[in-house]
């Protein structure tokens, strides 16, 4: 479900803070998948995800799936996991392209814009 090319993100998936769920169908296939990075890396780089804990890195649905609200139960699971794990911190936090579709699902959700980032919007909200 992952696109092929190297995102960096994408080598934190086996890491202990690393939090991955999986939404699957009735024969158990992935249907959906989203990943969150649970502490901060500042030291090691520059990206936003470094900076904010509770950083979701990935959120998808295959297309077949999408519009049934395999997203909204993804996001709404991650958010009721990430105060299990980290009590600690008050946001969870997520980067969005603000034309698209995508968008308004975070902010029906009561993601809110905190700054723009080479035009991605950095989003949060209380957990
Ligand atoms: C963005 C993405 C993860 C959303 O997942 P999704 O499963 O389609 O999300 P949902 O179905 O929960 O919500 C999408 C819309 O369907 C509607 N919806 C939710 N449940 C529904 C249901 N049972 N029946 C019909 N529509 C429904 C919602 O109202 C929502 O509409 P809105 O966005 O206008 O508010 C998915 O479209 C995706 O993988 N896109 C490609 C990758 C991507 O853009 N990832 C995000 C990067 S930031």
């Amino acid at each position: 479900m992952l696109s092929p090319h190297q995102y960096r993100y994408e080598r934190n998936i086996h890491s202990p803070n690393c939090q991955n769920l999986v939404a699957v169908d009735a024969g158990g296939s992935v249907v959906g998948y989203t990943s969150l990075l649970l502490d901060v890396y500042p030291h090691s780089g520059p990206e936003v995800w470094r900076k904010y804990p509770l950083y979701i890195g990935v959120m998808a649905v295959s297309p077949e799936w999408q519009n049934r609200g395999v997203g909204t139960r993804l996001l709404e699971r991650q958010v009721a996991e990430s105060r299990l794990s980290r009590p600690q911190y008050s946001f969870i936090h997520l980067e969005v392209d603000p034309e698209s579709a995508a968008r308004r699902l975070y902010e029906r959700l009561g993601f809110e814009k905190l700054e723009v980032n080479q035009g991605s919007w950095l989003m949060r909200r209380a957990i």
